[in-house]
């Protein structure tokens, strides 16, 4: 898996997405974080048919949605997103949110029968790795207990101010690999003071500061840019290394830039 992905989750639906995606492509990204609910799979589909770059140079990443999250449906969703890709195999299927309302017998049977799903696709072949999303250590443990295949990836908020370390512990004891949802938290963390400063003494800018840490703690993120300067920056982040405690006090800062998503609260 390419170590930073490229977040297509806001990208605005206008006559710039394709040439955002483009530009993507050209400066070297190949690794894209799609998702069901972004509706924009077709776009992004057409962009990498007509690139000319061999499919198999791509490592696309898509999620089930709430909507699907059955074993009934998810095969369903699954062909419907190869169909809009326009690709006959994804590189990373994850189920988006886990069921988290209600009765728990109630929610983890239905992540159970999802997860069956994934296992039957991936045991068929017809999906690369599969993994979960916004799952915390009490959805994994549940998930874990009935599992045949491991999920291979978690994805979660995580950035400076948002490092969800016991999340982060729990998939590294378990052989999971974290990506980084929101990693620069959505643009907001970026005028943040320790940032500021710690970029200053590297000669780089806060986001590249966010992503570094991220790769440090052995996480990889997956930040969108629309435009062209951030997507170069935001891959130019192998030529500077963080000292201890510049880490420490990025993983230390207090919570800044939550979204306000938790898995325990949201209503999908
Ligand atoms: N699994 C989940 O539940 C979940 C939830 C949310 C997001 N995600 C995924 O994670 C991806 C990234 O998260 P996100 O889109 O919420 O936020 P993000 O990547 O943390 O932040 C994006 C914002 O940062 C700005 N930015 C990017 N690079 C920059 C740079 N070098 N300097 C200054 N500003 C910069 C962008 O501006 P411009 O666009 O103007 O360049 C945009 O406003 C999503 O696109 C999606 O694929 C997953």
């Amino acid at each position: 898996m390419p170590t930073i992905g490229f977040g297509t989750w806001q990208i605005p639906i206008n006559e710039h997405f394709q040439s955002t995606i483009q530009t993507a492509i050209q400066l070297g990204y190949r690794h894209f974080d799609t998702a069901q609910i972004y509706n924009n799979a077709a776009l992004i589909g057409d962009v990498i048919r007509e690139s000319g770059i061999p499919r198999s140079e791509f490592f696309l990443t898509s999620k089930i949605w709430a909507s699907h999250r059955s074993f009934e449906s998810a095969e369903d969703a699954y062909a419907m997103i190869l169909e809009q890709l326009q690709v006959d195999y994804l590189d990373l299927l994850l189920i988006h949110w886990p069921a988290a309302q209600g009765e728990p017998m109630v929610w983890q049977a239905q992540n159970a029968g999802t997860w069956r799903a994934f296992e039957k696709i991936y045991k068929a072949g017809a999906v690369r790795a599969i993994g979960v999303s916004n799952f915390l250590p009490h959805h994994l443990v549940p998930l874990l207990a009935r599992a045949k295949v491991k999920p291979m990836v978690n994805q979660l908020e995580i950035h400076p101010g948002y490092p969800q370390r016991a999340a982060l512990r729990f998939c590294m004891d378990h052989g999971i690999l974290v990506q980084a949802w929101s990693p620069l938290g959505r643009g907001t963390l970026l005028r943040h003071p320790t940032l500021e400063k710690i970029a200053s003494a590297h000669g780089v800018t806060p986001a590249q500061v966010a992503l570094r840490w991220c790769l440090e703690l052995g996480i990889a993120p997956i930040p969108k840019a629309t435009d062209f300067h951030h997507q170069k920056e935001d891959l130019d982040i192998f030529g500077f290394e963080l000292t201890p405690e510049e880490r420490d006090e990025l993983t230390l800062m207090p919570q800044t830039a939550f979204s306000g998503l938790h898995p325990d609260t949201v209503t999908f």
